[in-house]
């Protein structure tokens, strides 16, 4: 390729949560209607942007570790700008560009749209930052550029006001502010129309959602966007336990599309470490929105993220959190240990005392415990017949497909026929701990 075609094609690496992966569909976005065009692979690229994670240290070890690599590839190719968005910069602002000097620019989640100014200026020789905090950015009016055309993420929300002792993200996305019911809603309508099987919304709290102009809530808007789209299937993440609300489990219960899993961070199973952590809740009113949501929603899995080695843990509060698991028996969790990230309350006023090895082995013993619980609630699955949403391929065999139930169980099954975007009924025949095995069965 020419160099002067190159320079005007981006690749887009994408790091972190569902938030940063739309936002990689909105920058997409932006830079086409620039006049820029993807390039099909990284060596083919004129721009190359990292959008980043900053949740936990090992996040940004990765990031920085990438970028040694781009350095190298900079010295053969005297033509390739490298700019990071997302979390990382807007987290650690201009010491950034400290990191390495392969950085042309730093753009963070509120100014995308300065983008293309920011590479012709990088072009013409200058290493700037865009990293202002704006809460009026809602990107309105910009079209999502989604990979795939089955499954599809609408956010809701941006930013987050939780303020959570361990977490960056109120620092990284700035203020909570949700998009307009009717934004969502036309969001929703056309992606079925375009023969979406499956809709996301998504938020770092998408049950604190609040529309603008009505005050309606997610209740309001979960019901709508179900109606809106009957024949996709709605989910939906992440909650917070302390905005479960029963009008919302209500609107699960009594809407067919809408996918009975409710992904429910706890983080931990002691009530004094949930206080330092600033959660909001204790395990007992945890334990009751577990209660409540089962007895509303019927055959619903719930799904956590559990954080083992806070500041201060004792084997005591681990143990509260293993007794936790057992009596709630999540169907499958997200499990890290405490990374201390600077600027947040738990790093200004908590020592981060629990030593590495006993972070690890508390993390270890949470793992196997829950891949324990997944096992066996897998295995109860086998002989019973599911609806799955085809996805793809499965890794293994072109053979073979890959799909999710209603309840984000992953069953691989025998192709018969079937291509991804079918929806089928698919023969449970055998389980692991986070995969089901099955045949298609034919109707
Ligand atoms: N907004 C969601 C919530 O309230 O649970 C998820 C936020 S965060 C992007 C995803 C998960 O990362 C959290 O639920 C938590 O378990 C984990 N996490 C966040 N900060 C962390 C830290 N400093 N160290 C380890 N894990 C962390
Ligand atoms: Fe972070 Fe808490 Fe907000 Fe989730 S709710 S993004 S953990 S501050
Ligand atoms: Fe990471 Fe930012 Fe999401 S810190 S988890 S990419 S909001």
């Amino acid at each position: 390729m020419r160099e002067e075609e190159r320079s005007r094609t981006y690749y887009i690496h994408t790091f972190g949560c569902q938030m940063n992966q739309a936002d990689t569909g909105i920058i997409s976005t932006l830079l086409r209607n620039e006049g820029y065009k993807p390039a099909a692979a990284e060596e083919d690229a004129g721009i190359i942007l990292l959008n980043t994670c900053a949740v936990r240290e090992h996040a940004v070890d990765r990031i920085e570790n990438y970028l040694q690599h781009l350095q190298g590839m900079k010295k053969r190719r005297k033509d390739l700008l490298v700019g990071i968005t997302g979390c990382i910069p807007q987290y650690q602002r201009e010491e950034m560009f400290f990191l390495s000097p392969a950085i042309d620019f730093l753009a963070g989640p509120d100014t995308y749209r300065t983008l293309p100014s920011l590479i012709e200026q990088a072009r013409a020789g200058a290493r700037l930052s865009a990293l202002d905090f704006n809460a009026a950015e809602m990107y309105e009016g910009i079209d999502q550029e989604r990979p795939g055309s089955i499954s599809a993420f609408v956010p809701v929300m941006r930013g987050c006001n939780n303020m959570c002792a361990f977490c960056v993200v109120p620092f990284t996305r700035g203020r909570e502010r949700s998009h307009a019911f009717s934004t969502v809603l036309k969001e929703v309508r056309q992606l079925a129309e375009a023969g979406y099987r499956e809709i996301t919304l998504i938020g770092q709290n998408v049950n604190s959602y609040s529309d603008p102009e009505t005050g309606r809530d997610f209740a309001d808007l979960l019901a709508a966007a179900s109606h809106a789209a009957p024949k996709t299937r709605i989910r939906f993440t992440t909650s917070h336990p302390k905005d479960i609300s029963e009008p919302l489990l209500r609107a699960i219960a009594g809407h067919e599309n809408i996918c009975n899993h409710i992904h429910l961070p706890v983080q931990s199973g002691s009530t004094r470490i949930l206080g330092l952590m600033n959660r909001g809740h204790s395990v007992e009113e945890y334990r009751g929105k577990i209660d409540l949501i089962r007895s509303i929603i019927p055959g619903v899995a719930i799904t956590t993220d559990l954080i083992a080695g806070f500041c201060s843990e004792t084997e005591e509060d681990h143990q509260a959190t293993l007794k936790l698991l057992s009596d709630v028996r999540f169907d499958s969790a997200f499990m890290f240990f405490y990374s201390t990230r600077p600027g947040t309350l738990a790093a200004r006023t908590l020592p981060d005392d629990i030593p590495e090895q006993v972070k690890k082995r508390r993390l270890q013993e949470i793992i196997d415990l829950q891949n324990e619980i997944s096992s066996k609630l897998y295995e109860e699955a086998v002989g019973a017949v599911v609806e799955v949403l085809a996805e793809s391929e499965s890794k293994r065999s072109g053979q073979q497909l890959m799909g999710r139930t209603a309840t984000n169980r992953v069953v691989v099954f025998d192709r018969a026929g079937h291509e991804p975007g079918d929806f089928l009924d698919v023969r449970i025949t055998a389980a692991t701990s986070a995969t089901l095995l099955g045949t298609a069965v034919d109707n």
